[in-house]
């Protein structure tokens, strides 16, 4: 069979099995036991108090949005800035939660939220009458975001919902948000087939996440029996239902409990393609704080990207686009800016659109198996240049 190199794997070792095989012991596939350890293990890891386990990371972008304007009593429609690259749930999110939203241009180092770009969106949308209330800065790739973006949202005092759905298990003294969201969706670091994570310090937030993701129950606690029934099923809020499976929830443990073998083997897969692609006309990522999710590249103007990935492509290496939104279709409709507008507002963005993409660094990637992938990139630029 010709090699495929892949952009993402599920590993399911005995540890995921065994948590597997005890939930189908118990019968017990809803969210239960499991459900709270991985929310309660992933706050602690990441250094918050509460946590909360649903059924997606989108879905735990969206109702974190709501649970700040709730909290804020907001009843206009509020403003929140996002990256002009990252996935589509980003701003999809903004949208399911009554948001509008802005682009941010990011940098093209580290393909995150820009600090200049962020100020002057705060300053310009305050000019306009319309000043941001929410920041949504995104940890892309396995990235987290520059320090100064923390510090700008400090100094305008706006509450932060932080992307981190590619980027569980960054070191912990990166994190930080209001409200910080992660996603176990599969091929993602921490990947179970399905699933989002919410963390935060705040016990009303908390709370109100708990109410969208469980059809706005007024209580958490409440038994069984006849006399507390009634107040386990009281609700005071409309609320969906993004409740997870405890069999999803098994798999993420087992995933937790293995985290510094995945992480360190996608540092080591990143580290090797680094070598292998010394010198030639490719932007490459700094292996510092980097979890490696994806292997992300921005090729210099002289590369020809579509020949290159055309080249990737036939010899069974798969790509994707650097996670574009300034030329999806659906943000032109909602800007009703043209491309060349949308462009020139976010330079950099542009530039990635056209110049990067992303291959695999993830644990199912073998030594030769990377050691093929930097032959095949070194090919194809040789090729498109
Ligand atoms: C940056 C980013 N945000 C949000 C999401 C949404 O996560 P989910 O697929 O679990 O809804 C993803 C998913 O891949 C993502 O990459």
């Amino acid at each position: 069979m010709k090699r495929q190199i892949t952009l993402g794997s599920v590993s399911i070792t005995p540890v995921e099995r065994r948590y597997v095989e005890r939930v189908l012991e118990t019968t017990l596939v809803g969210p239960f036991e499991f459900s709270k350890q991985v929310a309660a293990r992933v706050a602690e890891l990441h250094g918050y108090k509460y946590g909360r386990y649903l059924n997606s990371g989108q879905s735990a972008l969206t109702i974190s949005l709501r649970a700040i304007i709730q909290q804020k009593g907001w009843t206009h429609r509020p403003l929140v800035a996002t990256p002009a690259c990252t996935y589509i749930s980003t701003q999809g999110s903004c949208i399911f939660a009554g948001c509008d939203f802005v682009l941010v241009d990011v940098g093209v180092d580290d393909i995150n939220m820009d600090p200049k770009a962020l100020r002057d969106t705060l300053e310009h949308q305050k000019l306009m009458g319309r000043p941001v209330d929410i920041v949504m800065p995104v940890h892309l790739c396995g990235k987290p975001v520059k320090r100064e973006i923390k510090d700008i949202c400090d100094l305008y005092n706006l509450p932060t919902v932080v992307d981190s759905c590619e980027t569980i298990f960054a070191p912990k003294d990166l994190d930080w948000g209001t409200i910080v969201c992660f996603s176990t969706f599969s091929n993602h670091t921490l990947g179970a087939g399905a699933g989002g994570i919410t963390v935060t310090n705040d016990k009303q937030l908390d709370f109100f996440l708990f109410q969208q993701i469980s059809h706005g129950r007024e209580n958490e606690s409440g038994g069984t029996d006849p006399h507390t029934m009634g107040e386990r099923f009281r609700f005071s809020e409309w609320g969906e239902s993004l409740k997870p499976s405890d069999l999803y929830a098994a798999v993420a443990l087992g995933g937790i409990e293995r985290r510094y073998e995945i992480i360190n083997a996608q540092r080591f897969n990143a580290l090797r393609l680094r070598e292998l692609l010394e010198g030639l006309p490719l932007g490459l990522p700094s292996m510092d704080n980097h979890t490696f999710m994806f292997y992300p590249i921005v090729a210099n103007e002289s590369v020809d990207v579509t020949k290159l990935l055309k080249h990737l492509h036939d010899n069974g290496v798969f790509t994707r686009r650097l996670m574009p939104i300034t030329n999806q279709p659906v943000v032109l409709k909602y800007t009703g800016m043209t491309q060349d507008q949308l462009d020139a507002l976010c330079p950099n963005a542009a530039f990635i659109n056209r110049q990067g993409f992303y291959v695999g660094s993830h644990p199912g990637l073998m030594t030769d198996d990377i050691q093929y992938l930097g032959k095949k990139i070194r090919e194809g630029v040789e090729l498109a240049s």
